[in-house]
């Protein structure tokens, strides 16, 4: 068992773990098999496997079938006398085991995060069968059994530090389902359906990008094991992102072309994907992974900071934050009265650690907006996307539900019915991607809505045969 699972926990001395495991991977193989990729299954994928945490050597790159790709188990290796860097127990030594006070709220905070990875992978199952290239489809799969893989470094957390409890959980998180009406997954931007590669290239943008927030907060936990286990899972989801961004600004890429010698520059008639949909599509991803930072005003966020269970992007970073326990300071922000207006409401620090995360997460998206502009400035366009407020489209915190534009500007009822369809997607956008997405396979052929990337995989070309098809082999 050890040996098939790569890991450095030490998994074959450790007896509980390897059965309480071992109960478990069928379980996980069955949901894999319904709800992981379909239609894929028996295929040859070129995919890495992480081996090890060291930094030139944790990934091998081979053709696997996924259900045979070896989900490990990793964690960083441990800071010699790392100390906690925040709230009321800093300087201490960090935890090894759960302390009983934070026990109930570690087990939240690690079973939320657990639950948005199985998800997003039966969120994505259909894709496949639209894949505009190999090398995309490649990519599918990979950050799909990274995401498996991250399901198995929180249940690992799980199965060894909660025992009982922590076994429970980890069969729950195989029972809840993506979109389902009664078993639902936890969080509501993993229930929405990602039907086309934008709304995946989107994802991977805008949702990934919040896991990366998420997990570096937990990364900075006092709980070391859980700090471990997220920093090794950041390093696999740098890829996602880089998967999204780039498939994003391949598509503008691609579109710019177009643009050129499309009758009226309407890429409709040519099978791109005009400007203003691909912004709307950055819009609903966007606004949706926005809510995943909870409430801008809450006594959990201040209860896990105060604890020492979840802190700042980068918190432990030299020089990027000077007061690490928070207890003065506000957070100013601007919330609308039920008269009219706005009123300034003051959000104690501690409680407005949702806030100041999400502001980190949102100066790195305006990052990748800077540079998808670039590739409408290198191509002498006028017009550029912009990143919507952070009132627009949201469902949850003080803005929920109103009607605000993306710049920000609340409007009536009757005049966001009659804008909406200009910002978020739209029935008939749906339509037309599901029509213009017909499956590619060919080696180094790409769908006519995406341009080829600058390069291929692990210094492959990008015409490399990325998945061999079973249905080939004789
Ligand atoms: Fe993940
Ligand atoms: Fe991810």
């Amino acid at each position: 068992m050890s040996d098939k699972i790569p890991n450095n926990v030490d998994l074959s001395s450790n007896r509980k773990l390897q059965k309480a495991l071992e109960r478990w991977l069928p379980n996980y193989l069955d949901w894999w098999r319904e709800m992981g990729p379909e239609g894929f299954q028996e295929d040859w994928i070129y995919l890495r496997t992480a081996v090890s945490v060291d930094t030139d050597g944790w990934a091998h790159f081979d053709y696997v079938k996924m259900p045979d790709y070896r989900w490990g188990i990793f964690l960083t290796p441990p800071e010699k006398e790392r100390t906690i860097a925040f709230g009321d127990e800093i300087g201490k030594r960090v935890w090894d085991e759960v302390p009983g006070e934070v026990r109930k709220e570690l087990r939240r905070l690690i079973v939320v995060q657990a639950d948005t990875e199985p998800a997003s992978v039966e969120q994505q199952r259909l894709l496949g069968k639209t894949c505009p290239s190999l090398y995309d489809l490649r990519n599918l799969f990979q950050v799909n059994v990274e995401e498996g893989r991250h399901l198995w470094a929180m249940v690992y957390l799980l199965m060894q530090y909660f025992g009982r409890d922590g076994r429970e959980e980890a069969e729950d998180l195989l029972v809840r389902r993506s979109g389902h009406q009664d078993s639902p997954r936890m969080l509501e931007a993993f229930n929405k359906p990602i039907q086309d590669w934008l709304s995946f290239f989107c994802f991977t943008t805008f949702t990934d990008r919040d896991g990366k927030f998420q997990l570096g907060a937990l990364a900075e936990s006092a709980f070391d094991p859980l700090a471990r286990s997220t920093r090794f899972m950041l390093t696999e989801e740098a890829h996602h992102m880089f998967v999204g961004e780039t498939g994003v600004g391949r598509v503008i890429q691609r579109t710019v072309e177009l643009m050129k010698t499309a009758p009226e520059g309407d890429v409709t008639k040519v099978g791109g994907i005009p400007l203003d949909m691909i912004q709307r599509y950055m819009n609903e991803w966007l606004t949706a992974s926005m809510d995943l930072f909870g409430s801008e005003d809450s006594s959990n966020s201040a209860t896990f900071f105060a604890a020492g269970l979840k802190g700042r992007w980068e918190e432990s970073k030299p020089g990027r934050y000077e007061d690490h326990k928070c207890l003065e300071g506000e957070y100013t922000l601007e919330v609308p009265r039920d008269e009219g207006g706005f009123a300034e409401r003051r959000i104690p620090l501690r409680r407005a650690m949702n806030l100041v995360l999400r502001d980190s997460y949102v100066e790195d998206c305006d990052r990748v907006f800077a540079r998808w502009n670039r590739i409408l400035e290198k191509a002498g366009m006028s017009e550029r996307f912009y990143r919507a407020s952070d009132r627009f489209n949201r469902n949850q915190g003080v803005y929920a539900g109103m009607p605000f534009d993306p710049w920000g500007k609340l409007l009536s009822r009757e005049e966001w019915e009659a804008k909406k369809s200009e910002w978020l997607p739209t029935e008939a956008d749906r339509e037309y991607l599901r029509r213009i997405m017909t499956p590619v396979t060919e080696p180094g052929v790409y769908a006519n809505w995406i341009a080829p990337p600058k390069k291929g995989i692990n210094g492959k070309p990008i015409d490399f045969a990325y998945v061999k098809f079973a249905r080939d082999e004789n």
